[in-house]
């Protein structure tokens, strides 16, 4: 079995990492107090207590209403380096990390202010404790298309600080056709493509975002476990998925950790990944997902050192950098 020290060493890159999801309740009570905003909760314990979800749909109506605490430059600087922390405590080298900017438009935030604080912490990670990163800008899939067009009219002029685009929130009704055209513009305008797919939607919307909006990862797909042909052709394509384990576990995709097909996806040729998704929703950063499942399936050092390793191959890093660290 690998120990938590021996995989702290590996040298990790995290690709599926909602920074709105790192917003811890501490806090999310102490920008609450800076802006002025009353929280629907008496305290921290009370907060984590509500954290006790029964599928995607229960998350994210908790998870949008506490982003309503992130207002300033500042706020979204404090939310990214707290997690550019904890991605030195783990070991973790690289981060192509997502935000949701419609969540944050919606309420007549200027996407510039978020941003800005993003970028701003991001640089400061990469000069202060060496961790490079490719910020990815997610649309809302709950929203329409001409919503994300409007959205990524807003996101013009900062096109240069990302590395690409992504498809998050509510997935089962809203499959990847439905933002076929923006994709294809976001393709144009020369920024990779990832989208959320077969988290609790089924394998068609896999299939779809690999060939309606030409992905280059797909965040969750753990539902290819449902289609022989899925798993074969995710693995000969060498299509990386990041996988996020205690997400999947405590939004009930599995009851167990032992019964997560990760492991199986691994021996079975897939550039599979680890991820946290929304650690401070989901009981974990990187290191504690790793540990997850050297808890529950026994994950070999060896299968520990392939699964960092797909991390960076998977990663947007150019191949100089890539080399450097495998
Ligand atoms: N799935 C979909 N949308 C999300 C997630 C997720 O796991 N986390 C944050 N937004
Ligand atoms: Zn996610």
């Amino acid at each position: 079995k690998a120990s938590e020290a021996f995989i702290r060493m590996l040298p990790k890159a995290e690709l599926h990492l909602h920074l709105e999801g790192s917003l811890e309740p501490e806090l999310m009570f102490r920008l609450a107090e800076r802006n002025g905003i009353q929280l629907p909760y008496g305290s921290v314990d009370e907060v984590r207590k509500a954290y006790d979800f029964t599928n995607l749909q229960s998350f994210l109506d908790i998870y949008y209403q506490c982003a309503d605490v992130l207002r300033t430059e500042q706020d979204f600087y404090d939310l990214t380096w707290a997690y550019l922390e904890h991605c030195q405590q783990d070991g973790v080298v690289h981060i192509e990390p997502f935000f949701d900017p419609q969540t944050h438009t919606d309420r007549g935030i200027d996407i510039g202010t978020v941003v800005s604080g993003i970028t701003r912490a991001l640089r400061d990670g990469n000069e202060q404790l060496d961790i490079s990163s490719g910020l990815i800008l997610c649309f809302l899939r709950h929203l329409s298309e001409d919503d994300a067009f409007a959205t990524l009219d807003l996101a013009q002029p900062y096109l240069q600080h990302f590395v690409g685009v992504g498809l998050d929130s509510s997935e089962v009704g809203n499959p990847p056709e439905k933002f076929a055209r923006v994709f294809s513009r976001c393709k144009e305008l020369g920024l990779k493509r990832v989208a959320h797919a077969g988290e609790e939607g089924p394998v068609a919307y896999i299939e779809g975002a690999l060939d309606i909006l030409d992905v280059q990862r797909i965040d969750h797909g753990v539902r290819c476990t449902d289609s022989e042909a899925m798993m074969a052709r995710l693995a000969h394509e060498n299509i990386p998925l990041t996988v996020c384990p205690l997400s999947n576990t405590r939004l009930k995709v599995y009851q167990h950790m032992s019964e997560h097909p990760i492991l199986t996806l691994l021996e079975r040729g897939l550039c599979v990944t680890v991820n946290a998704d929304d650690p401070a929703f989901f009981g974990g950063y990187l290191l504690t997902n790793y540990m997850a499942l050297v808890d529950s399936l026994d994950m070999s050092r060896e299968q520990a050192a392939r699964l960092a390793a797909n991390s960076l191959t998977a990663s947007f890093a150019s191949e100089e950098q890539k080399a450097l660290w495998l």
